[in-house]
């Protein structure tokens, strides 16, 4: 491996990950690309992977689909040198060579290291083939000095999350268990409690006195790829909304924590998630993409939403009464991860009619979750010149422009990273996994039915009737400003 180390960033022990489901989709894009920026950047010196999957491969067949994967979805320029070292450390057991063959690799990778060192498993499988995967290993016996990540979505419902934690727990102690949203590992979504609590201005307005409503809206273009298997199984819900969204949703809602550290995070967002109320299937509009089943390896009366847009509250003094709009789903018209704030509009305006006052909706706060991540705040101002009209002004801020956007880590690196150091910040817990299929029960026990919508569209048309009288902030009336350019 290149000589290169950054002290004081990565962990503390070399480290040899497992990596099951190591051929699969999310392995590809983000996993495999992800270890090999954070090998070649230092910050993870001599760490070996041993990739574990279905997939009858040797070592050489691995790193041929490694490559290739860094080639298709690494978003930096891959050195030669840099990928040589890297290609040393990849090892490749299948999945049908067991457990003693996965304890000798490992061992023998081991045994490269002259001192102490740790072991990192990460589950990157469908919900259904977690538990035999903890099972392998166990019967390895590489629970010693390990640590493992554990893929979203965690377990299907209540019942199956609940017995999941009951049979990892035999396997493993708590504080070796991370289970992963990697959209907490967004730098955007860190800055959200940065731009809380490192502040004095917003955050006494940031609750229901002052805010209308709230959408946290996270349309794809993208479609399912090679995942209908795991894609049916799951859905939008699940595979976005008791995940990802909600999270970021405790982020946005949470009270100020008594301090950075993961027990007071976590409670702080496990607070939001007892507070939720119920979900009720009225609010809630299911959709399914005109073409979704002919898709190969999709049923041809699959009822699974590739779409959802729905209504939720958080009951408490700061949240009462406040809705909070989400949506997400494949083959929609945008790819975008926003949030948007809007504010209450004043109580009467002494402003000519015809003068443009709210004309285009509320004050807005938006945030945009992009690696290169952007935030906005939208207000009404005088455009200049005689008479009195108001034009919707804004001002924002880019990540471009701080000159720092190359030091951005991608959301599963840094995560990764986190986890070999020990850090569960921001990571979920077993209490708020359980809490958020709890709240979903309602649904999930009468969904109801899907509604198709055109490839390319926003959607079904009933999500207007959803979120009315406001309307969906996306599309964009005015879009974001070119980074470093003047104009408003
Ligand atoms: C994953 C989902 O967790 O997140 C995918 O399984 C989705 O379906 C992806 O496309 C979106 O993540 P990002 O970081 O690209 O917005």
């Amino acid at each position: 491996m290149v000589a290169k180390v950054l002290p004081g960033v990565g962990p503390q022990f070399p480290q040899v990950v497992v990596l099951v489901g190591a051929t699969g989709d999310l392995a590809r894009r983000k996993l495999l690309p992800g270890l090999f920026h954070l090998a070649s950047a230092g910050f993870i010196p001599g760490c070996r992977i041993i990739g574990v999957s279905l997939d009858e491969l040797d070592a050489e067949g691995f790193r041929k689909i490694a490559r290739d994967a860094l080639t298709e979805f690494s978003a930096r320029k891959v050195v030669d040198a840099d990928w040589a070292a890297f290609a040393e450390n990849l090892q490749y057991v299948p999945m049908a060579a067991g457990a003693a063959a996965l304890k000798a690799a490992v061992t023998a990778a081991e045994r490269e290291f002259k001192g102490e060192s740790l072991r990192l498993h990460y589950l990157s499988v469908p919900p259904n083939a977690a538990l035999s995967a903890v099972r392998l290993l166990g019967e390895a016996g590489l629970v010693d000095r390990s640590r493992i990540i554990m893929e979203k979505p965690f377990g299907t419902d209540l019942a199956s999350a609940v017995a999941l934690n009951a049979r990892l727990h035999e396997v493993f102690d708590e504080d070796r268990i991370f289970r992963i949203d990697h959209f907490l590992g967004k730098e955007a979504a860190q800055n959200i409690l940065a731009f809380r609590f490192a502040n004095g201005l917003f955050e006494p307005i940031w609750n229901r006195n002052f805010i209308d409503h709230v959408q946290i809206d996270v349309p794809e273009k993208l479609s399912l790829g090679k995942r209908a298997g795991f894609y049916e199984q799951t859905g939008a819900y699940r595979d976005m909304v008791v995940t990802h969204l909600f999270q970021i949703l405790g982020f946005m809602g949470m009270e100020a924590p008594t301090s950075l550290e993961p027990d007071p995070i976590s409670e702080e967002k496990n607070k939001v998630f007892r507070s939720m109320l119920p979900i009720k299937p009225s609010d809630v509009i299911r959709g399914q993409y005109t073409g979704y089943r002919t898709e190969e390896g999709v049923s041809s009366d699959s009822d699974t939403e590739t779409f959802i847009a729905l209504r939720c509250f958080i009951d408490n003094w700061r949240w009462a009464g406040v809705p909070f709009y989400l949506r997400t789903g494949k083959r929609l018209a945008q790819g975008q991860r926003i949030i948007s704030i809007a504010f209450k509009e004043p109580p009467k305006s002494m402003f000519p009619a015809g003068s443009g006052v709210s004309a285009q909706g509320p004050d807005h706060l938006t945030f945009d979750l992009a690696d290169a991540a952007k935030m906005s705040l939208s207000f009404y101002g005088k455009r200049p010149g005689p008479g009195m009209r108001l034009d919707k002004l804004s001002m924002q801020f880019a990540m471009h422009d701080t000159g720092h956007i190359g030091d951005v880590l991608e959301a599963y690196e840094r995560l990764i990273l986190d986890a070999m150091r020990g850090d569960h910040t921001l990571f979920t817990t077993a209490d708020g996994i359980e809490r958020l299929w709890e709240v979903s029960a309602t649904l999930m026990e009468a969904p109801p039915p899907v509604r198709f919508y055109d490839p390319g569209s926003w959607g079904p048309n009933a999500i207007h009737q959803l979120i009315a009288p406001h309307a969906w902030r996306l599309p964009f009336e005015r879009v974001w400003r070119a980074p470093n350019s003047v104009g408003s």
